[in-house]
């Protein structure tokens, strides 16, 4: 059945000018670090509006926090895989949920960061097979300034990159400064099709081509509840500060969006030709998924 006019033109006004795919290209999408409940809803709930609206080939989701703000459970990932994303990256939180440790091992579409101990559970990159048959590597690192100690980045860039035969290559940077994010961009220059950075959950207006080669943004920001303080409750987190008693820190529930960048990969080349931000509010995409006749997860979640 072809699509209703009105529906379409609805569709339109929610989500804006959406740029077309450029040509012999395939269009990426990473979403920024998901927090807990409202963070898995949102991003389940767009899946469908990344493919057809923003065109999305592949969908990367950084799921840290996706398991109440800290770590990732075997069902988190199970749900995020049935949702249609395409491979999952973690971060300095890759194992507080130790369940995860025997999915890392066994699932090929998942890696903790690169350059952890040699020995630590997980792969450190994966190449996905996507709906078109494009292969696409994805690996995720650990920055070193204000983090805890790991190996160095940049090594581990060298020797994982090196492995893989793949054109197209995403690489999550999960650090905390600016400073390491665009020399990881500088560093990786014409050696991989982007260099997203995650972690500090907030997004950074700087997407950029770098080179003319590499897609480029130190921080793609975070997708859960933004009346926050990076994803929490803010009472909790002013109570813990001003006058420092050890608080649990709960997950926020309100101003739900998703955040994410998606990236243009030349086919035969791997390079970027274009680079573009969303952030995406849940009012918006539930009045989208109204008009297709679809209903929110957050009935499920
Ligand atoms: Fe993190
Ligand atoms: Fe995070």
């Amino acid at each position: 059945m072809s699509p209703q006019p009105v529906q379409e033109s609805v569709q339109d006004q929610c989500f804006g000018d959406v740029p077309n795919v450029s040509p012999n290209a395939i269009r990426i999408v990473m979403v920024g670090d998901v927090v807990g409940k409202p963070g898995m809803r949102i991003t389940c709930d767009a899946i469908p509006a990344l493919r057809e609206k923003w065109h999305a080939g592949g969908i990367v989701v950084n799921a840290e926090n996706a398991a109440d703000g800290s770590g990732l459970r075997c069902k988190d990932y199970q749900r995020l895989v049935d949702c249609g994303v395409d491979a999952i990256t973690l971060g300095d939180h890759a194992y507080r949920k130790r369940e995860i440790m025997q999915i890392l091992e066994s699932e090929p579409n998942i890696v903790r960061p690169a350059n952890l101990a040699p020995n630590a559970p997980g792969r450190p990159h994966c190449v996905v097979t996507l709906a078109d048959n494009t292969q696409l590597f994805v690996m995720c690192l650990l920055g070193r300034v204000f983090m805890n100690p790991c190996d160095c980045p940049f090594r581990a860039a060298d020797r994982e990159l090196s492995a893989s035969p793949t054109k197209i290559k995403l690489v999550d940077f999960h650090a905390e400064a600016t400073s390491d994010m665009q020399i990881m961009g500088r560093y990786l220059s014409g050696r991989a099709s982007a260099v997203l950075g995650t972690h500090t959950h907030v997004a950074t207006a700087d997407q950029q081509i770098i080179d003319n080669s590499i897609g480029f943004q130190c921080d793609v920001g975070m997708t859960g509840p933004h009346d926050s303080i990076l994803g929490r409750k803010v009472e909790a987190v002013l109570q813990a500060t001003l006058h420092s008693i050890p608080t649990p820190f709960q997950v926020a529930t309100g101003d739900v969006r998703l955040n994410a960048t998606w990236f243009d990969a030349e086919r035969t080349t791997g390079r970027c030709l274009a680079i573009g931000r969303i952030c995406l509010h849940e009012s918006v995409l539930n009045d989208y998924l109204k008009h297709r006749g679809k209903s929110s997860m957050s009935m499920r979640l």
